[in-house]
């Protein structure tokens, strides 16, 4: 019997008669097309997808392995294919896009605003000098701008790097110097729970840090209206620049490989490294995967919670719901504010048909509706749902029945997407109106995804044992490259431990011995997943120690926590003695502010405990598996035996 026998929900059969993978037969065929004519497979689906300029001859060249091209010798454009073709087709009055800001008035964009909005922003970046190839970027809070900025750049072929807004000068300025961008695209605020927050300011202060020669000019979106400071010569208002400017702009015919994007992202070691994306195979599967796991129709209006900030707002905002000719929600706001109902009203309002969003956001909702009945979604109309969504962060069952119970009424069922910002889209999935759900479990490779289990040494584990999750054979939409270092890419992605051969996604997973479904374990480097925000633990040592008149040493790993996934620890050695008391938490709070300044506020550690040493080997390796069960307030069990200094583990459990 499988351990999942009891906890299987089926697609209604209301769902599976329209969806667009209509039952499992539908979706082992597509595994079988892809399985038989690998090529082939994807050939089709980016011929029926999108718009090429130039129709490609060769589907993949893997003659540079692990440095993969698909759809080489095509040409066409992202932007051509997410706006103009849909206006093309009469689609021109279409909704695009429906923005609630953070105070809740709306406003809408249809397909034709913003075509032109887009040119008239491409435009301007064209006077300015931006040609393509060059960098971009883009610091901006969710916003109809942000979205046409984003399409702009790939409009005439310049490459984006969007930096989440929440992240700090140090961070942003590390993003400028790494892509060598020529503009930043910003706004003078952004406003979030009732709050004004700065951008402009922050990246006066980026600009200051050094390394940031390469910026020729700041485009500044008013938001707040507020007073900022403005460098003639460098810094132009938007509406001064591109609204004078043409509503139409010749698209830039890119090579199918030509850079879309950069997004940085945290790895295990090192700074954040810069995920490079192409254009053709990253959009075809972003539309592919917005078709046939979101089941996106004419009719439908999606919502997709996330920031355009992370990769999600890439694939699953400005790219997937587009290339389709979708109405899509953008959300500027926060899900607590005014009160923790407001998704469900904005769904009840906007009539939300597919609704995405992250397990961290459903735990701290289940937590509020619990504290207070009227912002529980049983008091809203929610009858729009027909699907939902789950993305980041395992769902835990508990959560994953809530959702489905409360927000989706028993009636929709849950996509629970495994991905990464590396793999460009969903990669292990339920395709709704085929794959049986079991909460919990992200089920199925996608089809046309190679995803397996294997050992340390690459070999395929049975079902039913845990191992490390690989995707054996390339796909359209994987990262090309880290941005100026191959060779971190190839390490990181493609490591000697399986011959190079195996996409290494860095979490480890299980298959049930049953139905082969896959549950991700979680990641098996030193990366943490808080709040669904992927954050590197040697990077925050590094922001912890670079307090150098406090800090001599630091280390840095995730304890479970029931709301956020996981949370920070941080366990430090000061240049002074160990601190008590009031003493201790004054000087908690500094590193934490500290740690936020260098990072981002989601950097901040939850925990730091002080010792007068770490837990080393003799060999002076920090022991961080010991570290883990210490932050998770666990017995120690594991062996002690090569530790040079056990009596620190005691100091630090009791030191918190
Ligand atoms: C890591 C990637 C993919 C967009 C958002 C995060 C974890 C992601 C799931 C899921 C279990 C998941 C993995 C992965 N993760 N989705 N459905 N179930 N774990 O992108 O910041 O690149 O993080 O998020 O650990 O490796 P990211």
């Amino acid at each position: 019997m499988s351990q999942f026998d009891h906890i299987i929900h089926h697609p209604p059969a209301s769902f599976v008669e329209q969806a667009n993978v209509a039952g499992m037969d539908a979706y082992h065929a597509l595994c079988k097309h892809a399985e038989d004519d690998y090529a082939g497979f994807w050939a089709t689906q980016a011929n029926r997808l999108l718009s090429w300029k130039k129709p490609f001859s060769q589907t993949l060249n893997d003659s540079r392995a692990p440095f993969f091209s698909w759809f080489e010798d095509g040409t066409l454009n992202a932007s051509y294919n997410c706006l103009d073709r849909h206006v093309e087709q009469g689609l021109g009055d279409k909704t695009a896009i429906i923005f609630e800001a953070d105070g809740g008035e709306v406003s809408r964009a249809t397909y034709a605003q913003l075509l032109s909005r887009t040119c008239q922003i491409a435009n301007a970046m064209k006077h300015l000098g931006i040609q393509k190839g060059d960098r971009v970027i883009i610091y901006i809070s969710m916003s109809i701008e942000g979205v046409a900025a984003m399409q702009a750049c790939a409009r005439i072929g310049a490459t984006h790097s969007v930096v989440f807004g929440g992240f700090s000068a140090q961070s942003l300025r590390d993003r400028i110097e790494d892509t060598g961008a020529k503009m930043i695209i910003t706004a003078d605020h952004q406003v979030r729970g009732g709050k004004q927050l700065p951008l402009k300011s922050i990246v006066d202060e980026a600009l200051t840090l050094g390394g940031c020669d390469s910026i020729e000019h700041v485009l500044v979106v008013k938001r707040s209206g507020a007073e900022v400071a403005m460098q003639a010569g460098r810094d132009l208002w938007m509406t001064e620049v591109a609204d004078g400017q043409a509503t139409t702009c010749e698209p830039e015919w890119v090579g199918a490989e030509h850079p879309l994007f950069l997004l940085y992202t945290s790895g295990s070691t090192g700074k954040p490294k810069g995920v490079q994306h192409s254009t053709g195979g990253y959009l075809m599967h972003a539309a592919l995967t917005t078709e046939w796991t979101f089941d996106l129709k004419p009719h439908d209006v999606f919502w997709c919670t996330a920031d355009i900030g992370w990769v999600t707002g890439h694939t699953y905002i400005s790219y997937g719901p587009l290339a389709l000719g979708g109405t899509q929600i953008v959300f500027e706001g926060v899900p607590t504010f005014p009160d923790a109902g407001r998704f469900w009203k904005m769904i009840q309002d906007h009539k939300v048909s597919i609704f995405y969003t992250a397990p961290t956001a459903i735990r701290s909702l289940i937590k509020a509706a619990e504290g207070t009945a009227a912002v529980h979604p049983d008091r809203y109309d929610l009858s729009s749902l027909r699907l939902l969504g789950s993305v980041g962060e395992p769902i835990n069952p508990a959560a994953w029945e809530w959702y489905y119970q409360h927000v989706g009424g028993a009636r929709c069922p849950i996509v629970d997407t495994f991905w990464q910002t590396e793999t460009g889209g969903h990669m292990i999935t339920p395709l709704p109106g085929a794959t049986p759900m079991v909460p919990g479990s992200c089920t199925l490779p996608f089809p046309g995804i190679q995803a397996a289990i294997v050992d340390e040494t690459g070999k395929d584990v049975p079902n039913g044992q845990a191992g490390i999750l690989v995707v054996k054979k390339p796909w359209p939409s994987m990262i090309r490259t880290i941005w100026g270092d191959p060779e971190r890419y190839q390490k990181s992605y493609y490591p000697e431990d399986f011959q190079g051969k195996y996409y290494l996604a860095g979490d480890g997973a299980i298959r049930d011995a049953q139905t082969g479904y896959f549950t991700i374990t979680g990641r098996i480097d030193d990366v943490l997943n808080v709040s669904g925000h992927r954050m590197g633990t040697m990077e925050i040592e590094s922001a912890l120690v670079s307090c150098t008149e406090l800090v001599a040493e630091a280390a840095v790993v995730g304890r479970p926590d029931d709301t956020t996934g996981e949370a920070i620890c941080a366990f430090v050695v000061l240049k002074r003695a160990r601190p008590t008391g009031e003493e201790a938490k004054q000087i908690a709070k500094i590193l934490r502010d500290h740690v936020g300044k260098e990072i981002g506020p989601i950097a901040k550690p939850r925990d730091i405990r002080f010792g007068d040493n770490l837990p080393k080997t003799r060999s002076g390796k920090i022991m961080r598996r010991l570290l883990r069960s210490v932050a998770k307030g666990e017995a120690i069990t594991q062996d002690i035996s090569t530790l040079e200094n056990p009596a620190i583990l005691d100091q630090l459990a009791d030191n918190h």
